[in-house]
């Protein structure tokens, strides 16, 4: 059958067929430890029950029509008093444009930014911008990081790409890596795309820059999520923001996103998202309006949640490390933010006791898995070229219990090799 070119060359994420795997494993009794997805077991982290108390209020009280293209007012006052607050910033409700989850606003941004044939430039690491790219058929720009900036790109590296780009896509905290700018590289990029737009002339199109900032809420210990409007107001012009709340609030299923963007920008956006329907359920938006603008009760469920999120990574990264000094080829970044850990697990090029060398990066993933029933994921999943040997750890279905037996399996399974 002839399907458009895009159907013909649309790739799918191999992350959610591998996690159906596991899943597919530990129900046939193998012990496995998922630690794959960003995703969070419900059990574990409860969305906020003033949340679900007022989604149930809301369908009792007939909340059910559309709740119109831009969102419903007290979700868009909801969002605009939650970043005035917390970071300091001015927003009215009307500047805010609501969404069934933050993808939805990045594509939208993508699409009404980049035409076929432009270049976009993003970091690798990093989640899903490759998809974005295909399916506005941008020219991609990759900007490899490593491990000596966190694997957070710098305006060293991003500069000398923004010459003739379109958008510059960033996140932080990022996923995979669970890392954040630094405040000083965060200012130094932002007056890198302000310079860049500068530089232009008035008739060729504007760079602009995405960050997406749905994990901004979750940052740990003495780490900070930094607001770039903050560290360059000159930035405005050219900045989208997308946020939403199924990280910051564990409600992925809720679909609740939002996003900031000069008015311009937004306005059509907004077009785009009513042809394609993607409004956030009405009742949720009500119910979400109500929590947001209720700063007691949102901090007294983010103090809690960033504390079991906090406690588990911080776990895992003292095991790790505590291996690394027995001397086992592994190594971490200390938490920072979101629900992901990044562990090093230099393997490549051991031997098993069956004398298999594991000689790809392929090799080690499939034999933590098959020998320590761990499944991670490599960052080459994320777009990373050179950094096989590192991997997302995410915490969002791990009970705390079950840390030590996922890190005596690990030590257990590197012992066997030699
Ligand atoms: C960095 C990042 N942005 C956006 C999303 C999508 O969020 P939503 O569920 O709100 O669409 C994810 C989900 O994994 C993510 O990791």
């Amino acid at each position: 059958m002839k399907l458009s070119k895009l159907a013909n060359n649309i790739a799918i994420s191999p992350i959610l067929p591998f996690a159906a795997a596991l899943n597919a494993k530990k129900a046939a009794g193998e012990t496995v430890y998922n630690l794959t997805i960003g995703d969070f077991d419900p059990s574990i982290y409860p969305i906020p029950e003033q949340l679900t108390a007022q989604s149930i209020k809301a369908y009792e009280a007939g909340e059910t029509n559309y709740p119109g293209a831009v969102g419903m007012p007290m979700l868009r006052q909801g969002v605009a008093d939650l970043l005035n607050r917390t970071c300091g910033l001015n927003y009215g409700a009307d500047d805010v444009q609501i969404s069934c989850g933050s993808r939805p606003l990045i594509y939208a941004a993508y699409k009404v930014i980049v035409d076929a044939g432009d270049k976009v430039v993003y970091p690798v690491p990093s989640w899903n911008n490759d998809h974005y790219c295909q399916l506005t058929e941008a020219q991609v720009v990759e900007i490899e990081t490593d491990a000596s900036t966190d694997f957070m790109p710098t305006a060293e590296q991003i500069t000398p790409h923004l010459k003739g780009a379109t958008l510059l896509a960033l996140c932080s905290p990022q996923n995979p890596t669970g890392t954040v700018f630094a405040r000083e590289q965060l200012k130094q990029i932002c007056d890198a795309v302000v310079a860049e737009n500068k530089r232009r002339s008035p008739d060729e199109k504007a760079l602009y820059v995405m960050f997406d900032q749905v994990y901004w809420l979750l940052t740990f210990g003495s780490t900070q999520f930094y607001h770039p409007l903050k560290q360059c107001p000159a930035i405005e012009p050219y900045a989208i923001f997308v946020d939403g709340l199924s990280k910051s609030l564990a409600g992925t299923g809720i679909r609740i996103g939002w996003g900031t963007a000069p008015k311009v920008l937004l306005n059509k956006m907004q077009a785009l998202l009513a042809h394609t329907g993607s409004w956030a359920p009405r009742p949720e938006q009500v119910a979400a309006g109500h929590f947001l603008q209720n700063a007691t009760d949102v901090d007294q469920y983010l103090k809690q949640f960033r504390g079991q999120l906090e406690s588990r990574l911080d776990a895992f990264y003292k095991g790790i490390i505590d291996l690394k000094t027995k001397g086992f080829p592994v190594d971490a970044i200390a938490p920072q933010a979101a629900i992901y850990l990044s562990v090093n697990i230099d393997l490549k090029g051991k031997k098993t006791a069956e004398g298999i060398i594991l000689d790809s990066s392929d090799a080690v993933h499939e034999h933590l898995l098959n020998e320590a029933g761990i499944g991670v994921l490599p960052f080459s999943w994320f777009g990373a070229k050179s950094h096989g040997d590192w991997f997302r750890l995410s915490v969002g279905t791990c009970q705390q219990s079950e840390i030590p037996l996922v890190l005596h399996a690990l030590e257990q399974s590197m012992a066997k090799l030699h």
